[in-house]
């Protein structure tokens, strides 16, 4: 969390009377996110974070970012634990409209707004010993991921293409238990988000553990969630992206990470 209160910052006004009264945006997440949001010395820190004290600097207020479990993280919308999330979330139809994998309505959706763009990718194991270049390639195999994302629900739509050929998939509350799953070989790749794989190839056992295979695919925008019952945050939270954007304090903010 940084940023003052301070009723003089330019967008203070347009923000929900609670949350001037409050100070601060309650912001839920899913931190084992590295880069996008992850623990360091005891603090959530990030992509994520960055950008989120760019728009509270705006606001003239503060972010506190508490960890959570991904797949729970709409519920605290609904239950008005979080005033928003923002954890890398992409932004669909699907969670828009409170929809399940098959299309049920399980809950009334949250509002987004959208702040970044990024590509996906399968992380596979140093040297790809399986040879694996897409996701056809994955079937008779089992593969880890993360519960609750997009990409459970991509891996699932691919086991059913996969028919006979069975593709097992083995869910983790968090993607960091689904990198070190296929670390120590029990599955043969994870799916996530671009610049996560981009940072685990990177960083993991110097380099040696984790390789991209094939290329990135496709794009999504992530998105900070808000109750649809708050338009005014949500609207209070666009005009301060637009505006982090335009002083270069966004841009700082990937930079520093090194994604964009
Ligand atoms: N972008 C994917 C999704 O929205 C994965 C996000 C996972 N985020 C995280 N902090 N673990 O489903």
């Amino acid at each position: 969390s940084s940023g003052t209160k301070s009723s003089s910052a330019p967008l203070f006004s347009a923000l929900p009377k609670k949350i001037q009264d409050a100070g601060v945006i309650k912001i839920g997440t899913d931190s084992a996110y590295a880069p996008m949001e992850f623990v360091e010395n005891g603090k959530i820190v990030g992509v994520d974070p960055d950008i989120a004290d760019a728009l509270a600097k705006q606001l003239g207020v503060k972010v506190q970012f508490t960890a959570g479990t991904f797949d729970g993280l709409i519920t605290s919308i609904y239950t008005g634990r979080e005033d928003a999330i923002m954890s890398s979330i992409t932004d669909n139809k699907q969670r828009q409209e409170g929809l399940d994998d098959k299309g049920q309505k399980i809950g009334k959706g949250i509002d987004f707004v959208d702040y970044f763009s990024s590509g996906l990718s399968l992380l596979v194991k140093k040297g790809n010993p399986e040879g694996i270049k897409t996701l056809d390639d994955l079937c008779g195999k089992t593969v880890a991921v993360q519960r609750g994302t997009t990409y459970e629900d991509e891996f699932k739509k691919q086991a059913e293409k996969c028919g006979d050929k069975k593709l097992t998939i083995q869910a983790f509350d968090t993607d960091a238990e689904a990198q070190t799953r296929v670390k120590a070989g029990g599955a043969v790749a994870d799916l996530n988000d671009y610049p996560v794989a981009a940072y685990t190839v990177k960083t993991s056992g110097g380099g040696n553990d984790f390789e991209i295979a094939g290329q990135q695919t496709g794009v999504g925008l992530f998105g900070i969630g808000v109750s649809k019952d708050n338009t005014q945050l949500r609207d209070a939270l666009k005009q301060a992206l637009d505006a982090a954007i335009k002083d270069g304090s966004y841009g700082k903010a990937l930079e520093k990470w090194n994604v964009q």
